[in-house]
């Protein structure tokens, strides 16, 4: 997998999470008090699942957004609490989404530890994760803004729309590269873009001044779920605290393997499909199918390096989406943020 990684450094700019939060300490400080504060819930055992999830907190790349797209607005002192509770708001929806799809995607690892589906079972998995939504939908009621709201029930049918579409399609295996970008774009890239949004929409500013913000937070998610569809293929570092290998096997095409599929012969894609098609079944069963000279030959015919100089260039068109900002340290740690999404190790 050298290619992987050598291609990760196309832009030259890998850039590190640390570097982007560091000058953001006290934001991120308020932002986790809230964080946890939120989750009590004054019964045990919802409580003792609060206690797990609390324990395993991802990057909090969504809620970082926020914080750092209000402070590109040029907002100084401390944030206020429309702020906190917005990249509350952006996290718990986050979280909510990650712990149903690994119901879905039958995971059975999140953030460096066995998920909740594995730990608990389906149903707990599931009714948390409905509980982690309400309490979402709390937040946003309690920004008393219609903005915010119509912001968010877009993001949440898209959200569900584009889990559904991925479903469907791997059912199928019928996803050409154009549904692929509307099914990313749904699925990871509406939720990045709301966390973006949120900055200067929760500083009072109008839709129209936060539209930078939304175009910026569609580029990058797109980039960012790209980069991850390749750390499905083993491009990512020792931390990435999830299985690898799962997307493929179980059928799920992602943008490397379409890409693939547009060049090979009707025998061959019929081929590699079957293949597919047989790994997720056996996977039902509890058995692996081995996909290596799959990944090899995805590999071999451009599929990973096509697809990460694709999340390359979205996060140059993203960092672009940010020129009508003021030029300020904070525009400058967004624009990092966007290589961040293309090039990760976790
Ligand atoms: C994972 O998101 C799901 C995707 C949209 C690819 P993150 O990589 O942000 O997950 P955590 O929150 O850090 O675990
Ligand atoms: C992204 O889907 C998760 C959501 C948008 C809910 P994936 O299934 O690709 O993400 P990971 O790889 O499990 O984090
Ligand atoms: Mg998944
Ligand atoms: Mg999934």
């Amino acid at each position: 997998m050298t290619k992987l990684r050598e291609s990760a450094k196309a832009s030259g700019k890998k850039v590190r999470l640390r570097s982007i939060e560091s000058g953001m300490s006290d934001d991120v400080r308020a932002y986790r008090k809230h964080y946890s504060q939120f989750l009590r819930s004054g019964v045990f055992l919802i409580d003792k699942v609060s206690a797990y999830l609390l324990k395993t907190r991802g990057k909090g790349i969504r809620p970082l957004l926020t914080l750092v797209g209000a402070r590109a607005y040029g907002h100084t002192g401390a944030l206020p609490e429309s702020t906190l509770s917005a990249a509350l708001i952006v996290e718990l929806l986050h979280t909510a989404s990650l712990i149903h799809d690994d119901v879905v995607d039958r995971a059975d690892e999140r953030r460096g530890r066995p998920s909740l589906n594995l730990v608990f079972n389906n149903k707990v998995a599931v009714l948390f994760g409905d509980f982690m939504l309400s309490r979402s939908l709390e937040g946003m009621f309690n920004q008393r803004n219609f903005d915010v709201l119509d912001l968010f029930s877009d993001c949440a049918f898209r959200l569900a729309r584009g889990e559904l579409v991925e479903a469907i399609g791997s059912r199928k295996l019928d996803l050409d590269k154009s549904a692929y970008y509307t099914m990313v774009s749904d699925k990871t890239a509406s939720l990045i873009s709301a966390a973006c949004q949120m900055g200067p929409l929760s500083l009072g500013k109008s839709v129209e001044e936060s539209l930078p913000m939304k175009q910026y937070g569609e580029l990058l998610g797109i980039a960012f779920q790209i980069r991850d569809d390749l750390l499905d293929f083993g491009a990512g570092g020792p931390r990435l605290g999830k299985p690898i290998g799962l997307d493929l096997g179980q059928a799920k095409l992602t943008l490397p393997l379409i890409h693939v599929l547009e060049q090979v012969s009707p025998i061959d894609k019929k081929r590699i499909l079957s293949r597919l098609k047989k790994s997720k079944k056996a996977g039902k069963r509890g058995k692996k199918v081995d996909l290596s000279d799959i990944i090899a030959l995805i590999d071999e015919k451009g599929g990973i390096a096509y697809s990460q100089q694709v999340a390359v260039d979205y996060a140059k068109k993203a960092a672009e989406a940010l020129q009508p900002l003021p030029d300020n340290e904070y525009r400058r740690k967004l624009e990092q943020f966007a290589y961040f999404a293309a090039e990760r190790d976790r």
